[in-house]
């Protein structure tokens, strides 16, 4: 994920300390701030048009980025819970690093893969729930596990109030079983953290539909059915819709 707004993504410990703006140039960080800023600005326009076609959403959205105005999401501090946090799920603070579906593009997304009255989606590492009013524009149960408590605290209320649920809970250890629709933003995941999550991903219903973002699953038995380039808070950024087979179901040996 690059910049993911205005401010400059969590850093991680490991990062170099001398690594100031992450090693851009005045001019590079300048054009990046700009573009962020219109990004913003069209999403959150494209978002509200769309949600006045779903007027019983727009309250939940506009809580919920009110919370972002007031609270950032793209500012972490390091404190002694973050760490405890990242030391129970195993996990590094870049980890943590935010981006946000914006809700027309979770609407088109999951349309396309086939999410609707009837069906559950699960975001794994959910935020502030943005993502779930997308699912819940087109009739589906949404719920969001984030591992963070003050995104859940935050936005709670909000997401409760569109009839979806945000728990706080770590995506390793996620119930999949009744979900037909599994998304992750798993831009910032460590290879060993998706590696983790893929296993979770073997315990989805054959038939779940798993959708990611900016990497696709590459393991047997979750087969990828299309590829799409469409627009986040940082830019552009490709997504994989996957089915899950038959053959997935306890099966990792091929
Ligand atoms: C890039 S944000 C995506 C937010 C939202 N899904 C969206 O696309 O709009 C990733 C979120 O995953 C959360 N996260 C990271 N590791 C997690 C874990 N093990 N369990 C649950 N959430 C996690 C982070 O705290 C962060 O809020």
């Amino acid at each position: 994920m690059t910049e993911p707004s205005s401010s400059p993504p969590v850093k991680s410990q490991q990062d170099a300390p001398d690594d100031d703006d992450y090693g851009m140039s005045l001019p590079a960080l300048v054009v990046l701030r700009v573009s962020v800023m219109f990004i913003e600005l069209f999403t959150r326009l494209a978002d509200v048009l769309l949600l006045l076609r779903r007027p019983r959403l727009l309250p939940s959205y506009l809580g919920i980025w009110l919370r972002e105005v007031f609270v950032s999401p793209y500012r972490l501090k390091q404190s002694f819970e973050v760490r405890r946090v990242l030391q129970a799920s195993g996990q590094i603070l870049k980890e943590l690093m935010y981006g946000e579906m914006p809700v027309h593009t979770g609407v088109w997304l999951f349309w396309k893969a086939g999410l609707g009255p009837g069906s559950r989606l699960v975001d794994l590492g959910a935020g502030r729930g943005r993502t779930l009013l997308a699912a819940r524009w087109l009739g589906a149960e949404a719920v969001g596990i984030e591992l963070m408590q003050h995104h859940v605290a935050l936005a709670r209320k909000p997401v409760e109030a569109a009839g979806a649920r945000l728990v706080l809970g770590d995506a390793m250890q996620a119930d999949l079983q009744d979900a037909t629709h599994v998304f992750t933003n798993w831009t910032a995941l460590t290879p060993q953290t998706r590696a983790r999550l893929v296993e979770r991903f073997r315990t989805c219903r054959p038939g779940t539909r798993i959708l990611t973002v900016t990497r696709p699953v590459e393991a047997p038995g979750i087969a990828v059915v299309s590829k799409h380039r469409l627009l986040f808070t940082w830019g552009l950024e490709h997504v994989w819709i996957h089915e899950v087979s038959d053959r997935v179901v306890g099966d990792t040996t091929n």
